[in-house]
């Protein structure tokens, strides 16, 4: 056990579903210093804190805070001959999904010699025999060429089914492991899949791929996706800065994706180097007043002549509460945002305005762009090994878990430690400070 700095105590044990006794067709080795590749113990670990404050953990806090290590096993659970695997793509689309579902068919087929892979159609609802979508097989030549585009060949739904309407179709497809892609909410989905199906006792295993553009994952280094959604989003920020650089007073704002985390905004603003004001969920908004975001707005104008904003579309939504009508909920019981963007856009016209100061306002909104495009090479290959290591871990048995990465490291998560937490922009970390830094913002937030 660990106590985590959300206060919660981690118990990073991995299920299983039983002693794994098949032996690995996969031809690696277990000597170090031979040249091939080595199967993973169970016993290795990777350490949860990179740093170690000298003086304060010992050995064995560092010991017990540390994440199984993800890779090919010696022994397996199944038969890799006799399995029946379902891959479900569920939540929002994020670029890389498709790279995901071919590393994983060609690793089950090609190396494993498993040779029953279906993929259930438009998210849980496919597990959902009412719903009418029957799975479809997935082979090596199915699946060939499907990385070089975004989306989910095999569609996409918000939205989770009943756990036990899902275990009974697994069931009666004789499904032996599923593979979930998906972000936050899907996790909680699979927990709640893997549950009932521990609770009926039978032998079928789940493992999580997390994909999110958001990268609101906990306990996983990033999300696949989360990177070339950002890169994309580059492109705007870059675009404001030409637009308000162009002009006397021009002002570029860009809203960016990101519901609960601003993680997209912050790395793209960064990466960019354009921006002025980063605006994220995690930092409270205050638009008026001498030390609100209007008057130091209109502060930079003047020092500078040209700013950029960067807005995440759920910074600041107490602001327009005022304009909420009754609150209306997406399929996955996200609250629908209101549009923080547009908002801005009048209320920095209208301070401009009463302050007598002659400005153009550039406002991009990228929306879906950001998310609807193949994977970057970095993230092709973050998807592709994910895959695989989840391919590795449920060929072992291992269950009710996500394969991850933490300090360049794939790991084995398990759910039940993911779903009660929510991951955001750290404001004591890095990423925040850089933003910080390479903004100048330092004075307004997040600093008192
Ligand atoms: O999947 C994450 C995300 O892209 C969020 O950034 C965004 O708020 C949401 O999904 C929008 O998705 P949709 O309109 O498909 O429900």
């Amino acid at each position: 056990m660990h106590r985590s700095n959300d206060g919660r105590n981690e118990d990073l044990t991995v299920p299983r579903l039983g002693v794994p006794t098949v032996r690995s067709p996969l031809k690696l080795s277990t000597i170090k210093g031979d040249r091939i590749y080595n199967f993973v113990g169970d016993e290795e670990r990777v350490l949860m804190d990179a740093c170690l404050t000298l003086g304060e953990a010992g050995p064995e806090t560092a010991l017990a805070s540390s994440f199984e290590r993800a890779g090919p096993r010696e022994l397996l659970y199944f038969e890799p001959q006799r399995l029946r695997v379902g891959i479900v793509t569920c939540g929002g689309l994020c670029p890389g999904i498709n790279n995901a579902i071919r590393s994983a068919v060609i690793e089950l087929h090609d190396h494993y010699r498993v040779r029953e892979v279906f993929g259930f159609r438009y998210g849980f609802a496919g597990l959902n025999p009412d719903e009418g979508h029957p799975p479809i097989p997935l082979t090596p030549q199915s699946v060939e060429g499907i990385h070089h585009d975004g989306g989910s060949i095999l569609g996409s739904s918000r939205g989770p089914q009943a756990s036990e309407v899902v275990v009974d179709t697994l069931m009666e497809r004789e499904i032996d492991l599923l593979f979930v892609i998906g972000g936050d909410g899907s996790m909680r989905g699979a927990y709640s899949i893997y549950e009932e199906i521990s609770r009926r006792g039978t032998p079928i295993s789940v493992v999580g791929i997390p994909k999110s553009i958001d990268n609101d994952v906990p306990l996983v280094d990033k999300t696949f996706g989360f990177e070339t959604a950002f890169s994309i989003a580059v492109e705007s920020i870059r675009a404001a800065h030409t637009e308000a650089a162009g002009y006397r007073n021009g002002v570029g704002l860009v809203r960016l994706m990101g519901r609960n985390s601003g993680f997209i905004a912050a790395g793209a603003s960064v990466a960019a180097a354009d921006a002025d004001f980063v605006l994220v969920p995690e930092v409270p908004l205050m638009l008026d007043g001498p030390h609100g975001f209007l008057e130091a707005l209109a502060a930079r104008l003047r020092s500078s002549g040209h700013v950029v904003v960067v807005v995440a579309e759920g910074a600041g939504q107490d602001l327009l509460k005022t304009e909420r009508g009754p609150v209306e909920q997406d399929e996955s019981g996200n609250v629908r945002l209101l549009d923080i963007g547009s908002y801005l856009k009048r209320r920095i016209d209208e301070e401009l305005g009463t302050r007598g100061i002659k400005h153009t306002l550039k406002y991009i909104d990228p929306s879906y762009l950001i998310r609807s495009a193949p994977a970057t090479p970095s993230d092709s290959v973050y998807s592709s090994n994910l895959a695989r290591n989840a391919v590795h871990a449920g060929l072992a048995g291992k269950t009710g878990l996500l394969v991850g990465s933490w300090n360049g490291e794939y790991t084995h998560v398990p759910l039940r430690e993911v779903i009660h937490r929510q991951r955001t922009v750290d404001l004591e970390d890095d990423l925040w400070y850089s933003v910080l830094e390479s903004t100048g913002q330092l004075a307004l937030w997040g600093v008192p």
